[in-house]
């Protein structure tokens, strides 16, 4: 009997390019997940048009038709849950998920955030270190849990900040780091060598005090 493929959900709400890249590396054969469902919480999300063109099923639900978030997510659990998923991937999915949903999927709910964590959780990561001056910025896969860009950390792609570069180019490299680091955890995640334990992350059965990083040009 051969093994189960990672069923995998990708959650988005915007562009896509994270989505994107999983969708290429399965291709080549360097990503062995199955994606099963793209879903999206807007219906005019360009991640959505990408999924169709790669033959995946997609669902949408609109989260201002409901009264709380807890009950927009279990409206979204009911749909992903019609898929058996093993790994949900959020890739771009801009809504704060409420402790109900992180719960029903502890241990397998992933986030690409685009900064060094716990460095600058929330938005406007690439200005925000511009005005500090930093010297180096990236972008952190982690376990999703109740705490905002909080959970367990996995990897992070780090690259130096260039002098004069701005928001846009600094987006734009920290853009092509994660496109390379989310789809690398996900294939941990898949082959069982990434996993979440007693509220933390594990490689290779050693716990991941600090997360494994990566540098980028
Ligand atoms: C990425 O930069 C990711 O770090 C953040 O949202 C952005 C999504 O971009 N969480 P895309 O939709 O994958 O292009």
């Amino acid at each position: 009997m051969t093994a189960r493929r990672c069923r995998t959900a990708v959650l988005i709400s915007g562009s896509g390019s994270n989505l994107q890249a999983f969708i290429d590396r399965v291709a080549d054969g360097s990503l062995d997940i199955d994606i099963v469902v793209v879903f999206s919480n807007k219906p005019d999300a360009y991640g959505l048009t990408r999924a169709k063109q790669a033959g995946i099923s997609t669902a949408c639900i609109e989260h201002g038709d409901f009264e709380t978030r807890e009950l927009f997510d279990r409206a979204v659990a009911r749909e992903l849950d019609t898929y058996d998923p093993d790994l949900i991937m959020l890739a771009g999915f801009m809504r704060i998920l409420s402790p109900w949903f992180v719960q029903h999927y502890e241990g397998k709910v992933l986030n690409v955030h685009p900064a060094l964590l716990p460095l600058y959780p929330g938005l406007n990561t690439h200005q925000r270190v511009l005005d500090a001056g930093d010297t180096h910025h990236g972008s952190t896969v982690h376990f999703v849990t109740e705490e905002l860009d909080g959970g367990p950390r996995i990897v992070a792609g780090r690259l130096a900040v260039k002098p004069g570069e701005s928001a846009k180019e600094l987006q734009h490299r920290v853009q092509a780091a994660e496109h390379q680091v989310y789809p690398q955890a996900a294939q941990w995640f898949g082959e069982g060598r990434v996993e979440y334990r007693d509220g933390q992350a594990w490689f290779d059965g050693e716990l991941l005090a600090d997360p494994m990083v990566i540098d980028f040009d």
